[in-house]
């Protein structure tokens, strides 16, 4: 008997996702289904979906970055939406997911920030929720446990692993601005094969002033790559790559995961040395070299 595959999913590319949600449609084969939408002159989002949804899984992809507020809003109109007309399950597919940093209560009486996004989105009707290299892995999994929503975290890493061996980086030594983030780097240097170590970073609670041990790397005349799940100020990475270029580094390439572009990250990290800076298209900016297309259409066809 001839077993024909049909597509078992509506991607529905959300504003803030369009070129990306298009592209996770075609590696998944389906047509994207657009959705309608308009911001009224108060800030507020309108949200229609141009067909049924009906007895459907309903995947939507929206990025919440930049402007954090609006796009998280506008996940919620979307996946409500998909609830109301009888979606079947609901994967929202937010490639950075923001809030993510603020996944404990490192002070007290402070929100605790993804928890709250956790239960808006359960509470929407999302039942799988799919991110790129989110923020703490394990701090997300606590989270998770308080809620009825699956969550799937996933590795660009190796992705601009590969970008940048093509690019002279092959040997490269791997490096991540923290202890935190030290698994990034390991894997990195799975790719490139050149060993891999991490800088000791602390962040000033109150001021947010970073302050980096550095140690000896013997890293002269090498190349080297700082990789980090995320760029905001620039101030993480231009330290790490600025302590690289004194210790005599031949060039230090800058790699994450999502980069926020905010004025002046750019030229603080490219005064630091770094060259080049590349990152995903989790947030399209001009620094997206890489495509999660793949990567994340590859976790919904194995969700079906
Ligand atoms: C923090 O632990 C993250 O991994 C990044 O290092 C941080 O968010 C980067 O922030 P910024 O670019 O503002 O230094």
């Amino acid at each position: 008997m001839l077993h024909l595959s049909l597509p078992r999913m509506i991607v529905i590319p959300g504003p803030s996702s369009l070129g990306l949600g298009w592209r996770i449609a075609e590696r998944c084969g389906v047509d994207p289904q657009p959705v309608e939408h308009r911001v009224f002159p108060d800030g507020e989002s309108y949200i229609k979906f141009t067909k049924s949804v009906s007895g459907e899984k309903v995947v939507i992809v929206q990025t919440t970055a930049p402007n954090p507020d609006t796009r998280l809003m506008q996940l919620l109109l979307m996946a409500r939406t998909a609830k109301d007309f009888g979606a079947k399950d609901i994967v929202a597919v937010v490639p950075y997911l923001a809030y993510a940093r603020q996944d404990k209560r490192f002070t007290e009486l402070e929100a605790l920030s993804l928890d709250v996004i956790f239960s808006l989105l359960e509470c929407s009707g999302v039942t799988d929720l799919v991110t790129v290299n989110i923020h703490n892995e394990a701090s997300t999994r606590d989270v998770e446990r308080k809620h009825r929503v699956r969550f799937h975290n996933l590795s660009a890493v190796p992705l601009l692993a590969e970008y940048l061996k093509k690019e002279g980086f092959d040997k490269a030594y791997s490096l991540s601005p923290d202890k935190g983030a030290i698994y990034i780097a390991e894997a990195a240097s799975k790719v490139l094969d050149g060993g891999y170590n991490f800088f000791e970073k602390t962040r000033d609670r109150k001021t947010g002033e970073i302050t980096m041990a550095v140690k000896d790397l013997n890293i002269s005349g090498r190349r080297a790559v700082v990789f980090d799940d995320m760029i905001s100020s620039g101030g993480t990475m231009a330290k790490a790559v600025e302590a690289l270029m004194a210790q005599g580094a031949e060039r230090v390439a800058a790699a994450c995961t999502h980069v926020l572009y905010m004025p002046g990250t750019e030229e603080k990290i490219r005064k630091a040395g770094a060259d080049p800076i590349i990152a995903t298209n989790t947030i399209e900016t001009p620094f997206s070299r890489v495509s999660v297309a793949g990567l994340v259409a590859d976790k919904l066809k194995e969700l079906e």
